[in-house]
């Protein structure tokens, strides 16, 4: 079950880089899981400073990155990598070896998945995963109704996660309508979880994800079953737990 923790919007990011940050601490050649969106930007930065005035170590961990837009480019300046790149790994010291991702652009994306999800094994698994939430309770681009044995591909994005994401892409139809993904059970394989989600626009999915039933209409809610699951929220997502 999960340890969910409260804070102000103020300390969010830097309460949960804390909890990276010992992490990999702790255990220096972690395999780490990342997630883009707006909700891990200050987490990023705030490793990054880590980093820079800490000396928090990157040295021996490898990042495997959760999901990226199908067709863009890791040039794009939207894709998942590139800004992965701009807030965190261009940064930091990890090795570029050690940087794990999707390819958006793979001309077979079925093998890109069987050969990503290979090397994680290989690896020995995910220790730590961070995952963000979207409104309608997706992880990763596992959108609602997807099946929670869901291992890696191609998906469509739902029709609510192109309305939140087309801020970004200067309107609806510029967002990729196709995400590439780990799936449900890739994320629960992962040794501990630290889902995140800050803002009044995630109170009610956070409460339904957290304290409804597990559904797959609700994809995180299956983070309920995980042994060792840790929330941090603010005080505006978290309102109605
Ligand atoms: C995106 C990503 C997810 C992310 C979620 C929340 O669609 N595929 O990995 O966690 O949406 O994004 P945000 O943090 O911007 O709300």
């Amino acid at each position: 079950m999960e340890s969910v923790i409260t804070v102000t919007r103020a300390e969010f990011d830097r309460r949960a880089a804390e909890e990276v940050g010992d992490f990999i601490r702790e255990l220096p050649e972690a395999k780490i899981g990342f997630a883009t969106g707006a909700t891990t930007v200050g987490l990023h930065r705030e490793l990054a400073r880590m980093h820079r005035e800490e000396g928090l170590d990157f040295g021996r961990i490898h990042s495997f990155n959760l999901d990226e837009y199908a067709g863009l480019s890791s040039r794009h300046p939207f894709s998942c990598r590139y800004r992965m790149e701009e807030q965190l790994f261009g940064i930091v010291n990890i090795p570029r070896r050690h940087i794990h991702f999707l390819n958006g652009e793979a001309v077979d994306p079925a093998r890109e998945c069987r050969e990503y999800e290979a090397l994680i094994d290989v690896l020995g698994g995910i220790d730590y995963q961070v995952v963000g939430i979207g409104t309608n309770g997706h992880i990763a681009f596992n959108e609602p109704g997807t099946p929670f044995h869901a291992t890696a591909g191609v998906v469509d994005i739902s029709g609510r996660t192109l309305e939140d994401k087309a801020y970004m892409f200067g309107g609806i139809s510029g967002v990729p309508k196709q995400g590439i993904t780990l799936g449900i059970k890739n994320v629960m394989h992962a040794r501990r979880i630290l889902l995140l989600a800050k803002g009044t626009e995630k109170c009610e999915i956070v409460k339904e994800a957290l304290q409804g039933p597990v559904t797959p209409d609700i994809p995180a809610s299956i983070l309920q079953l995980h042994p060792r699951l840790t929330v941090i929220v603010d005080e505006e997502a978290g309102a109605g737990l």
